[in-house]
């Protein structure tokens, strides 16, 4: 929560475009790291953090799930001059893998300093994954160092963008749905009050906010196309042969579409006509995730973190087109990126703050 709070004051500080992106990046960036790493960072232009930023860029361009079908289905184009056009991206893979390698190096040779210390932080994903290795406890599996890098490593990179695009699409739909805006913030009031801010102990009494976050994620999925399975064996699916091997990616984009009206964003699909949430619409429980066993495993710990990001950011800010010279508020046209995961192209916003923005003080704690 605490984290959610530093959000929503660098916001207000420092949240119209450019900015927004970059504040969101951070945001999730620093989640991650704190969860996996223990590495807790609270300036948003730590090196560390800044490295995030400019690895996801890349990665989002260029590790999409139509590169990964063109090179395991014809895979010497991995041999071939990066300078032949059209295959600009092998080159930019090339520093994918290096800037990789630096954002996974600091943050595990700190954790593992602080291991060897006895000084790391409890529940940190590194440090059991450490000790477990050290004590051999899963299935007598060598439990070796390279490994629980790359296990540490994987969740960091995978979870910051996801998370930050989520955001960065809710705040646009604020903008653009400013009824839907009002009514969680209505919520919001009338469920805890206007002398303090929100905590988990809120969140069961709060359905309009879990269903806003499914509709963000449904409105404009953050994985439209998911991450790019291969089938273990031959199956039949609905009188078509699949065969053993081949490339299954799962058009998260068009299954969010199979509804009525799917450009309107609308939280209430996800609720009951008496206002409760609908039984299946848990957040982790979203398609956005994947599916079978390689679905995301930071599912759970991202539904905590967005639930807080959302509820602290309605309950203290408010968010509305930015006005030109004359005060005419400057029309959006809402335009999002396109690659591995894609969120909102920069958009002119003002950002004001709720009377409620004064409790920060007191809410340092949280
Ligand atoms: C809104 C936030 C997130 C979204 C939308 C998301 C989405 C996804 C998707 C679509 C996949 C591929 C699943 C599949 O292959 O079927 C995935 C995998 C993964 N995610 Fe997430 N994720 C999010 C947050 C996180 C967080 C916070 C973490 C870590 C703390 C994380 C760690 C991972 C890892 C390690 C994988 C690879 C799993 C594997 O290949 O077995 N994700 N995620």
């Amino acid at each position: 929560m605490s984290k959610a709070i530093s959000l929503v004051q660098n916001l207000l500080q420092d949240g119209a475009a450019p900015n927004l992106g970059t504040i969101l990046q951070a945001f999730a960036a620093t989640t991650v790291l704190s969860l996996t790493y223990g590495y807790n960072i609270e300036s948003q232009d730590h090196p560390v953090v800044k490295l995030v930023q400019k690895l996801n860029d890349v990665f989002a361009k260029e590790g999409t799930a139509e590169k990964a079908a063109l090179l395991e289905t014809f895979p010497f184009v991995k041999n071939l001059p990066s300078w032949i056009p059209g295959l600009g991206f092998l080159e930019r893979a090339e520093t994918c893998r290096q800037l990789a390698k630096e954002v996974w190096d600091q943050p595990f040779e700190y954790t593992k300093g602080e291991v060897a210390a006895g000084t790391a932080p409890q529940s940190v994903e590194l440090e059991t994954a450490m000790k477990a290795a050290a004590a051999s406890v899963y299935g007598g599996r060598n439990f070796m160092p390279s490994y629980c890098y790359t296990l540490t490593g994987h969740n960091y990179t995978a979870g910051a963008e996801t998370s930050s695009s989520v955001l960065h699409t809710f705040i646009l739909a604020m903008i653009l749905f400013p009824e839907v805006q009002e009514k969680a913030r209505a919520q919001i009031d009338s469920v805890v009050g206007k002398d303090r801010l929100p905590t988990f102990d809120d969140r069961d009494s709060l359905p309009y906010i879990e269903a806003l976050i499914c509709e963000t994620m449904r409105w404009h999925p953050p994985v439209p196309l998911g991450f790019p399975h291969a089938t273990t064996t031959d199956d039949v699916y609905q009188g078509f042969r699949i065969p053993k091997g081949a490339i299954i990616i799962f058009n998260e984009w068009a299954m969010s579409r199979d509804c009525v009206d799917p450009d309107h964003f609308d939280p209430g699909r996800h609720l009951l006509p008496s206002g409760e949430l609908s039984p299946n619409a848990r957040m982790s429980g979203s398609s956005s995730f994947g599916f079978g066993r390689r679905v995301c495993p930071g599912r759970f710990f991202s539904e905590g973190v967005l639930w807080a990001a959302f509820v602290q950011i309605l309950a203290m800010l408010r968010f509305s087109k930015a006005t030109d010279a004359n005060g005419r508020p400057i029309e959006i046209n809402p335009v999002f990126t396109n690659g591995v995961t894609s969120h909102p192209a920069p958009f002119q916003l003002s950002i004001t703050s709720t009377a409620r923005a004064q409790l920060i003080d007191r809410c340092q704690g949280l």
